[in-house]
C-alpha cells in the first residue's frame, strides 16, 4: 500500500520564508554520490571498489543489482548540471570515486579519471553552481580492502594520498569540502554487520574502521588546506534524535546507549578530541586501535559540519538486554520505513549548538524515499516527497530562527539513484530517471524546490 504522509506537511513557501531567517547567501543544493550516480564503472580506468565486488555477491543487493550503468552521470553530468541551474541551485555535493583516481588505492593516479572531475567542476562553476566535494562516500578500492581495509592505519595513509591528488588538480577551483560521509555506517554497516561493502561482520573491526575514517579526516583537512586556498572543510555525519518509547528507565538508557553509538562517539571526537566514556566502557573489548595524538588530528578545527539528517530512531529495551526500534503507530512514514519528524530535525540543530557550538552547519543531505510512477501524462507527481521537504526546510527555518548557524540545505538527491542494499526499488531524486532510457523527468517536487528557491532570493 502507498505510504500517505500525514504528518505536518502543507507549509506554503510564503511561510516558510515570512520571518527571513534564512539568509540571502544560503546555499539551497542538492546531494548526491559517485557510485550511486556515475555508473561507467569500467571506463576510463576505473579500478574496483567494495561496492562493485559486493553488489556481485549474490544475495546482498536487492535483484543482484549494481551500480554499473547506475543514473549515467558520468556520461549525462552536463544535462544534469542544466537540471541544477534550472532549479536554481547554487550548490552541488558530489562525490570523489576513489577508484577512478587512485585505481589500485594508492600510488599511481589516473589522470583520465581526475579530468572527469575537473570537468564537472567546471561545469558547475560556468553556471554559478558552487561545487561541494565529498572525497569518500564509501566506495573503496579493492586492492585497500584485500590489504586489511579501513580497520587498517595504513588506510589512513592511503586517503592522504587521494587528498592530495584531487585537492592539487581541484582545489585552484574549489573551496567547500566534505571529508567523510557517515562513518558510523562505513564502521557498522561495513564492518561491523556486513551489511553493506565489504560485507565483515566484527565489532572490534567496526570501531576501528570509524577510528581510522576519522584518523584520516583529519589528516585529509591538513592536506587539503595545502593546495586549497580558503578551504572551508566539513565532515557528514548521520544524526538523528534517538527517542526512548516509553519513559521506562530501561528504555531511556537504550536511547542514551544509542545517542553515545551514533552521534556523541563523532561529534565528541571531533569537537572534544574524546570518545565518551560510556561507549568506551561498553566496548573495552573492542576498544580501537588509538594512538597518541589521534584524537588531536581528529579534532581539527571544522570549518562547518555536515549533518544529513532522514529521521528520528525511536528505540526500546529488547528482551535479553540489547534494542531495538520502535513504530510509533500514530507516526508517518516513508516507503523505507523512516519516520517523517520534521520537529526533530530543529531540536537536533539547536542541540548541536549548544552542546558542539560548531562554526557553521550545513544540512548536507535530508530527503525521502517514495514509490514515484510515471502517469500516463508523461510526468511524475510526488506530493508526499513535496510535503517531507517542505516541512523539513521549514524546520531549518526554525532552527536558523532560533540563531543555529545554518548555512545551507541539500537535497537527497538531485536524481533518482542507486540506494544501496534496496538497489533501484527505492527513488529519492527530485529528478525522475527512467532506468530502461535514462531519460530525466523532474519531478513537481523538483518544480516546488526551484519555486522556494526562487522566492528566497526576492
Ligand atoms: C544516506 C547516504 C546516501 C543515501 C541516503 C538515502 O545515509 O549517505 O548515500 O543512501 O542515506
Amino acid at each position: 500500500m502507498r505510504t500517505v504522509f500525514a504528518g505536518p506537511g502543507g507549509v506554503k513557501i510564503g511561510a516558510i520564508l515570512a520571518d527571513g531567517a534564512f539568509p540571502d547567501d544560503f546555499l539551497w543544493g542538492a546531494a548526491t554520490s559517485a557510485y550511486q550516480i556515475e555508473g561507467a564503472a569500467r571506463e576510463d580506468g576505473r579500478g574496483e571498489s567494495i561496492w562493485d565486488r559486493f553488489c556481485a555477491q549474490p544475495g546482498k543487493v536487492r535483484n543482484g543489482e549494481d551500480g554499473a550503468v547506475a543514473s549515467d552521470f558520468y556520461h549525462r553530468y552536463r544535462e544534469d548540471v542544466a537540471l541544477l541551474r534550472e532549479l536554481g541551485a547554487n550548490a552541488f555535493r558530489f562525490s570523489i570515486s576513489w577508484p577512478r583516481v587512485l585505481p589500485a588505492g594508492a600510488g599511481s593516479v589516473n589522470e583520465t579519471g581526475l579530468d572527469f572531475y575537473d570537468r564537472l567542476v567546471d561545469e558547475l562553476l560556468a553556471n554559478g553552481i558552487e561545487p561541494f566535494v565529498t572525497l569518500y562516500h564509501w566506495d573503496l578500492p579493492t586492492s585497500l580492502e584485500d590489504a586489511g581495509g579501513w580497520p587498517e592505519r595504513r588506510t589512513v595513509e592511503a586517503f592522504g594520498e587521494l587528498a592530495g591528488a584531487v585537492a592539487g588538480r581541484l582545489g585552484d577551483r574549489v573551496s567547500r569540502w566534505i571529508t567523510h560521509n557517515e562513518p558510523w555506517i562505513v564502521g557498522w554497516l561495513g564492518y561491523g554487520w556486513g551489511m553493506h561493502a565489504p560485507g565483515r561482520a566484527s565489532v572490534a573491526d567496526a570501531l576501528a574502521a570509524a577510528h581510522h575514517v576519522l584518523l584520516s579526516h583529519g589528516l585529509a583537512c591538513e592536506v587539503i588546506r595545502s593546495s586549497s586556498r580558503g578551504a572551508q572543510i566539513g565532515i557528514a555525519l548521520n544524526l538523528m534524535e534517538a527517542v526512548p518509547a516509553t519513559e521506562d528507565r530501561e528504555d531511556v538508557a537504550a536511547a542514551d546507549e544509542l545517542d553515545g553509538e551514533q552521534n556523541r562517539w563523532f561529534l565528541d571526537a571531533l569537537f572534544r578530541a574524546e570518545y565518551p566514556a560510556d561507549v568506551l566502557g561498553r566496548f573495552a573489548a573492542e576498544a580501537p586501535p588509538v594512538r597518541e595524538g589521534d584524537l588531536a588530528t581528529i579534532a581539527a578545527p571544522l570549518d562547518f559540519l555536515g549533518v544529513n539528517y532522514y529521521a528520528p530512531n525511536v528505540v526500546e529495551r529488547a528482551p535479553g538486554g540489547g534494542r531495538r526500534g520502535v513504530r510509533r503507530p500514530e507516526a508517518a512514514y516513508t516507503d523505507l520505513g523512516w519516520e517523517i519528524a520534521p520537529q526533530s530535525l530543529t531540536r537536533l540543530l539547536v542541540r548541536l549548538r549548544d552542546e558542539y557550538q560548531p562554526r557553521s552547519i550545513a544540512v548536507t543531505e535530508n530527503g525521502a524515499a517514495f514509490t514515484d510512477v510515471r502517469g500516463h501524462d508523461g510526468t511524475v507527481r510526488d506530493p508526499e516527497r513535496r510535503a517531507y521537504l517542505e516541512a523539513h526546510v521549514d524546520a531549518v527555518g526554525r532552527a536558523l530562527a532560533a540563531g543555529v548557524p545554518v548555512s545551507g540545505y541539500f537535497v537527497w538527491s538531485l536524481l533518482d539513484n542507486f540506494e544501496w542494499t534496496y538497489g533501484y526499488a527505492q527513488r529519492f531524486g527530485l529528478v525522475y530517471v527512467d532506468y530502461p532510457t535514462l531519460e530525466r523527468i523532474p519531478k513537481s517536487s523538483y518544480s516546488w524546490y526551484r519555486d522556494l528557491i526562487a522566492a528566497s532570493r526576492d
